[in-house]
């Protein structure tokens, strides 16, 4: 999990700017093997999986979050307590010009884009904006306040997604207040929870956060990273919790090398009201069941830290709704996006700072297929673990990473033509990465 909470911006970049207006406007960028200027930092070096390719394109950014491409193909950088700017590329494939469209400092994650592409949102830790936004001029408009009484501290990102299928609605996710929040077991709390708003009614002022709008799964830590699948249902990656340990007979054991392991959560239809409970901050995924030595437990299934007799594992099991797929305990899922034919989804691992040895500061591959019914799901069974997906742009010497010294992927999005992905990294110097088959 993550101490520093962030939140991010998802739209489905295909949604954005369809493959034949880019063929038309900016046909065949070319992929750079190196950009002018742009130099790699001497303090950790990359590796990729068989068949990928990395080039940094971009260094010296503030904090680089959320980042999407406009109906222009101009890349928006959501840069947290700076601003959002827009970057052009030249011929050669790399950046060539820099523009800031936003001066805000308060902004620290959340960007999104109406699938017209004339609507931007961004937000800070209390509220959510929306901008008119010309991607041909590279100009913003009109600032209104969409979203507004978002608790003010605590995980402070605010992801922000905008349905492909449904341009009025607005998903905004708000995680808990430290690392167990007690009063979100009420959704009401207004945190750890996933909302919706539908952007066509917004009251003026903006909606009020806890009481307006319908919910898209509660009792969901921190769910930084969106995503939204080949029928537009959100899956949600999670945040989970540190120090924990599991409280039994009078006797404490620390289990919180590997548990609770991060989630991958099916969310679902973000047009109708989910009042789902995930189970935070009472239900926890085991990652490892081999410290856990009171109960057999498999890898995916939920645990308390101190069952008692009237609530315990089984009452989980039976109340809390469980990841589809768990991931590796305090790695620090930020952003996820699906390929050109949602047979795998990527997700950014932004790294440890609870476990020793260290783990994260890498770009992962989770496998999906096509259910009969035509649904999306991992092909890795629900109690795989690490076995359900695999890394592809990864920091050498992995287990002795800090965040001032080893890659800390944040944002992710595929240019629009999908020949590559873009991953921004929000470390000690921020920066920006192509990563593309070759
Ligand atoms: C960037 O490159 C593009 C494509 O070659 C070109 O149209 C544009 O004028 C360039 N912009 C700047 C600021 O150099
Ligand atoms: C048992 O655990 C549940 C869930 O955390 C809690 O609400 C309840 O107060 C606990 N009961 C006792 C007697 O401690
Ligand atoms: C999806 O695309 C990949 C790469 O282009 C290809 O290898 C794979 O067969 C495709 N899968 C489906 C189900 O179309
Ligand atoms: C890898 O980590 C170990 C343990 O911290 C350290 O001793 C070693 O120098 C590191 N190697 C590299 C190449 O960074």
């Amino acid at each position: 999990m993550h101490w520093f909470a962030a939140a991010l911006a998802v739209i489905g970049a295909r949604s954005v700017l369809g493959e034949s207006d880019l063929s038309a406007r900016q046909a065949a960028l070319p992929i750079p093997t190196s950009c002018p200027g742009v130099t790699a930092s001497t303090r950790y070096k990359l590796s990729a999986a068989a068949g990928w390719k990395y080039t940094l394109v971009g260094t010296g950014m503030s904090k680089p979050r959320g980042i999407l491409f406009d109906t222009e193909g101009h890349l928006l950088v959501l840069q947290a307590g700076y601003g959002l700017t827009a970057h052009t590329f030249g011929a050669d494939g790399c950046i060539n010009s820099t523009k800031t469209l936003i001066q805000n400092n308060q902004l620290n994650h959340g960007l999104a884009l109406s699938p017209d592409g004339k609507t931007l949102y961004v937000s800070a830790a209390p509220t959510a904006w929306s901008w008119s936004y010309d991607a041909k001029a590279m100009t913003v408009s009109g600032q209104t306040v969409v979203v507004r009484g978002m608790n003010a501290g605590g995980h402070n990102t605010r992801t922000l997604a905008v349905p492909p299928n449904h341009p009025n609605l607005l998903i905004v996710s708000l995680g808990s207040d430290g690392n167990i929040d007690q009063p979100t077991v009420q959704k009401e709390t207004g945190r750890a929870i996933v909302k919706v708003f539908d952007l066509s009614k917004t009251p003026s002022g903006g909606y009020s956060y806890n009481t307006q709008g319908w919910y898209l799964g509660y009792g969901l830590r921190n769910e930084i990273a969106l995503v939204f699948d080949g029928n537009n249902m959100v899956w949600g990656v999670e945040n989970s919790g540190d120090q924990l340990t599991r409280n039994v007979g009078g006797k404490s054991v620390d289990v919180h090398i590997d548990n609770p392991a991060e989630e991958l959560n099916y969310l679902g239809d973000p047009s109708k009201s989910n009042e789902k409970w995930y189970g935070y901050p009472t239900c926890w995924t085991v990652g490892d069941p081999s410290v856990i030595t009171d109960k057999a437990f498999k890898i995916g299934d939920q645990f308390m830290i101190a069952p008692n007799a009237t609530f315990n594992d089984a009452t989980c099991a039976e109340k809390s709704v469980p990841p589809r797929l768990s991931i590796k305990a305090h790695s620090a899922p930020i952003d996820g996006k699906f390929d050109r034919n949602f047979t795998n989804m990527y997700v950014s691992l932004h790294g440890s700072w609870n476990r020793q040895p260290a783990t994260g500061y890498k770009v992962v591959e989770i496998p999906f297929r096509q259910l009969e019914d035509g649904s999306y799901d991992p092909v890795a069974p629900r109690d795989s673990g690490v076995a359900g997906y695999s890394d592809i742009l990864w920091t050498q010497n992995e287990s002795s990473c800090s965040s001032a010294t080893c890659l800390r992927p944040s944002g992710i999005t595929w240019h629009p033509d999908f020949s590559r992905m873009y991953v921004a990294s929000d470390g000690t110097v921020g920066e920006l990465y192509i990563l593309y088959k070759g």
